[in-house]
């Protein structure tokens, strides 16, 4: 059996970090658990491992399909070092490609825009929005060179193994009707933490009382509400929108049309795993995308979406700053505590810590990390 103490031999690098002996005590149910140990936060390895065999492996939250509407609109997405191009072609198709030249490699493009064909930089071949390579001047003298053969080289969006991953949350979320919603606002954090203490500090609210008592102040105990697929979410009842504060109240916009049930009456906080989060209130969603840049760091976008006839409204525009005010107070407040907390599991100190009855989905995040991160146990494997 290991000790504390062998534990933390681990973190020194004496033995492996990915033994599941390590990790018993997270396997078991959550009020008996332990949270991950620190490691699995500031760890290089840890960090590697987990963008081999989940962001480069699961699916990846890109963006709204709006963002790129018309024919030549291109968003390039980078995530764990990876850069790939997301653009609408001339038949209206959504494409993805990975962001290197076939030639000698070249970043083709970078951020937004729109453009018509894709030249490269640096000797200027160009490609077509469907990834052929159309112009290569002065390769005609090359042995053997078909244009054909040097397209770039696409990179799988969306298809039928997304619906598989996302199980029944499309048909749960139905009533939301996100297709007609219209994001007013997007906003980007560089945070000093790891992208898995971002997603658990969105899916508890045991921190609610104390890290927001001045802004958003005390809610009710948010409920269980899981489904198929790579998703997890609880449901806090409410009876109007949390999307502004307290104080504000009086001044939130319509309820979304026609909803009925339980998103009439509360906000459910859902994350896609492994790290894309969205918030679903009565009148409004707010979504929270995390790029991992190492294991003590990640870029936070976050996204505010409204229903169009909501913001057709002559009053929208004033009113709107209420949620922006409330947003720009309440996420500051979490980014805080993650980087502190992020600082303090960083001491050699730190130990795992034990769950409470508020943090059923943490303890699932962390299992569902390990369940891809470790290799799986073999019976004869089994306890030491
Ligand atoms: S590297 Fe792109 S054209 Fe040479
Ligand atoms: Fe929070």
């Amino acid at each position: 059996m290991a000790t504390r103490a062998s534990d933390m031999e681990t973190m020194t690098g004496t033995s492996s970090i990915f033994d599941p002996q390590l990790y018993r005590r997270v396997r078991r149910p959550t009020l008996a658990a332990e949270g991950l140990p620190p490691w699995c936060y500031t760890s290089q390895a840890f960090y590697d491992r987990e963008v081999e065999r989940i962001f480069r492996t699961e699916w990846n939250f890109v963006g709204r399909a709006d963002e790129i509407a018309k024919p030549g609109d291109f968003k390039v997405f980078d995530l764990v070092g990876e850069s790939v191009i997301v653009l609408r072609d001339q038949a209206g198709g959504l494409r993805a490609f990975a962001n290197t030249c076939r030639h000698r490699g070249t970043r083709l493009l970078d951020g937004t825009g729109n453009c018509k064909s894709i030249a490269c930089p640096y000797h200027a071949w160009v490609y077509a929005l469907d990834g052929r390579l159309i112009a290569s001047l002065g390769m005609e003298a090359t042995l053997d060179f078909d244009a054909a053969e040097h397209g770039l080289l696409p990179v799988r969006l969306e298809g039928e193994t997304l619906a598989d991953y996302l199980g029944d949350l499309p048909k749960r979320f139905a009533a939301y009707n996100f297709a007609d919603m219209v994001c007013v606002r997007r906003k980007e954090y560089d945070l000093a933490c790891n992208w898995k203490l971002y997603v658990e500090n969105a899916m508890e609210d045991y921190h609610t009382p104390t890290v927001h008592r001045k802004s958003i102040g005390l809610q009710q105990t948010a409920l269980e509400e899981g489904g198929s697929g790579a998703w997890d979410a609880i449901f806090m009842p409410a009876p109007q929108t949390i999307a502004v504060l307290p104080e504000d109240s009086a001044s939130a916009l319509p309820p979304i049309g026609g909803l009925s049930g339980k998103p009439a009456s509360g906000t459910f906080f859902t994350v896609i795993y492994p790290c894309t989060f969205f918030a679903t209130t009565q009148d409004c969603m707010w979504w929270l995308q995390e790029f991992p840049l190492g294991p003590g760091r990640t870029k936070v976008s976050v996204g505010s979406c409204f229903p169009r006839a909501t913001v057709a409204r002559p009053d929208f525009a004033e009113k709107v700053q209420k949620y922006y005010r409330r947003w720009d107070t309440s996420l500051p407040e979490d980014n805080a505590i993650s980087e502190r907390q992020q600082a303090g599991l960083a001491s050699r100190f730190a130990r795992p810590g034990r769950l409470s009855v508020h943090e059923p989905a943490v303890h699932r995040i962390a299992n569902w990390v390990l369940d891809r991160v470790l290799d799986p146990v073999l019976d004869s494997a089994a306890p030491r």
